[in-house]
């Protein structure tokens, strides 16, 4: 190791006793993002007595999650949301990891991606019944839940081949949305108790688990009792022994809670932030309707048109780097490494801000402005990590592109939309970076 070549890292001090524990609970994405100082690409800051390393360089990230990541596993913060994610892909390292990610792979490949598409259309159109309605009715839609709800029947058709009806299932809709926000608050305690200690929290994660096994272990068991039924699913890929055997009843509860947690607010956040943004932009809008409508006309999209609709990809593409749902990833140095000429620590715990690399005026120009065409030219690819990087990336982002293209689309071919309120809505950092408010959009129908 060339000691020559090292650099301190930057500390902030914050409060003698708590450390940065305020600020950071106050906006963590910004925290992670800004608290720096200028012209560094990591930080040092604590949280009563843990130090903690924030990342806000695009060649440091490289370097953590592709160069050296064998070197940066998941670290503690991954054991935190065990409590609600158990053993599942987001939680596992090494073999066991890999022997998972074998299992829930073969779901997330074309063949299955072209049959959830055919499913997701007719999910798509009892949502835009709904919303004709509205607009007729001139009431606006608050987008923020009618996302959810939307990207949750997505889920639960991939998973299980279900069409849910979420006001017999609201216990199912309340614990996955709470799930996210205990997983935040487990996250970010500076006293996080055993699991097994009866909190308040602890209960209500046990709680939570607990509504989203019962619906999983229902669905099983139908499709046990019912094996002639002609079902495409990800539980029937979870269901199908491989080389390396066949997964246990609790290791497939565990895989089935990561993806609902996983696959749901991520996606259903960036629609929100998509929709949001389309809203506030209108030359923005109004190229996106010409490609629609020089694409799709009126009918439906189709597996082929997912490709030709560039546009509409790069619109997601940017609401994704304006508002990653995944603003900071987490990892823990196993041992002592340097990166980019500081010397990190063996056994320091890191936070690659992927909110700050995507805001970062080094790497894009007009970093919070929102432009699609950006990415019409040359773009700077490493700066750019909504769904991770390396072997831990995101393994649901193809069907998360292919979801959110078709939904937009279809919203866009019916309807132009207009907010209500056109005040800035400000990001919200939870588990991923939901809008602070509710979002109210009028749809006007276009003829
Ligand atoms: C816009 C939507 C999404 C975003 C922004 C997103 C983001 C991410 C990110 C950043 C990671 C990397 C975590 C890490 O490195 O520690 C990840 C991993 C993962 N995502 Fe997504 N995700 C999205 C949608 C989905 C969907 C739809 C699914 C499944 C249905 C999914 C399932 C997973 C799983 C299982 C992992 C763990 C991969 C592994 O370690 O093997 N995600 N996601």
């Amino acid at each position: 190791m060339d000691m020559e070549a090292q650099k301190e890292i930057p500390q902030v001090r914050g409060h003698w006793f708590y450390g940065s524990l305020r600020e950071l609970n106050e906006s963590p994405h910004s925290f992670f993002a800004n608290a720096g100082p200028e012209g560094h690409g990591l930080f040092q800051f604590r949280i009563l007595h843990k130090k903690m390393i924030s990342v806000v360089d695009a060649d440091c990230a490289l370097h953590i999650f592709k160069t050296n990541s064998q070197n940066y596993i998941r670290g503690s913060n991954f054991k935190k949301l065990q409590a609600i994610l158990g053993l599942g892909l987001i939680c596992l390292e090494g073999d066991l990891w890999k022997q998972h990610r074998r299992f829930v792979a073969p779901a997330f490949k074309p063949d299955f991606l072209k049959y959830s598409l055919s499913q997701n259309i007719q999910l798509i159109h009892s949502l835009l019944e709904e919303w004709t309605q509205h607009s007729l009715e001139s009431k606006p839609v608050e987008i923020v839940d009618q996302m959810r709800r939307f990207t949750l029947s997505v889920i639960v058709k991939a998973l299980f081949s279900i069409d849910i009806d979420l006001e017999k299932n609201q216990q199912l809709y309340r614990a996955i949305v709470e799930a996210n926000d205990l997983i935040f608050r487990r996250n970010f305690s500076p006293f996080p108790f055993p699991n097994w200690v009866p909190t308040p929290l602890n209960r209500r994660i046990a709680h939570t688990r607990r509504a989203m096994d019962k619906f999983s272990n229902q669905q099983i068991s139908l499709k046990q009792q019912n094996p002639d039924r002609d079902t495409n699913d990800i539980v029937d890929y979870l269901l199908t022994p491989n080389q390396n055997g066949e997964l246990s009843h609790d290791e497939m509860l565990d895989e089935i809670r990561t993806l609902f947690i996983a696959g749901f607010e991520t996606t259903a956040t960036s629609l929100t932030w998509a929709l949001y943004l389309i809203a506030r932009t209108p030359d923005v809008a109004a190229r996106w309707m010409q490609e629609l409508d020089h694409c799709l006309g009126k009918r439906d999209p189709t597996w082929d048109d997912i490709a030709k609709l560039k546009y509409t990809e790069n619109i997601f593409k940017e609401t994704l780097r304006l508002y990653p749902p995944a603003y900071g990833l987490s990892r823990m140095c196993v041992a002592e490494d340097i990166n980019q000429g500081y010397r990190i620590p063996a056994g320091s715990p890191l936070l690659v801000s992927i909110f700050g690399i995507h805001r970062s005026a080094k790497y894009w120009e007009d970093p919070d402005q929102f432009k699609p065409e950006r990415f019409e030219k040359d773009w700077p690819q490493h700066a750019y990590l909504p769904f991770g990087m390396g072997k831990h990336s995101c393994i649901g982002s193809r069907f998360a592109y292919i979801e959110a293209i078709l939904i937009l689309a279809s919203i866009g071919q019916r309807f132009t939309l207009a907010l209500e309120d056109s005040a800035e809505v400000p990001p919200n950092a939870k588990v991923t970076l939901l809008p602070s408010r509710k979002i109210f959009v009028h749809l006007r129908q276009r003829t």
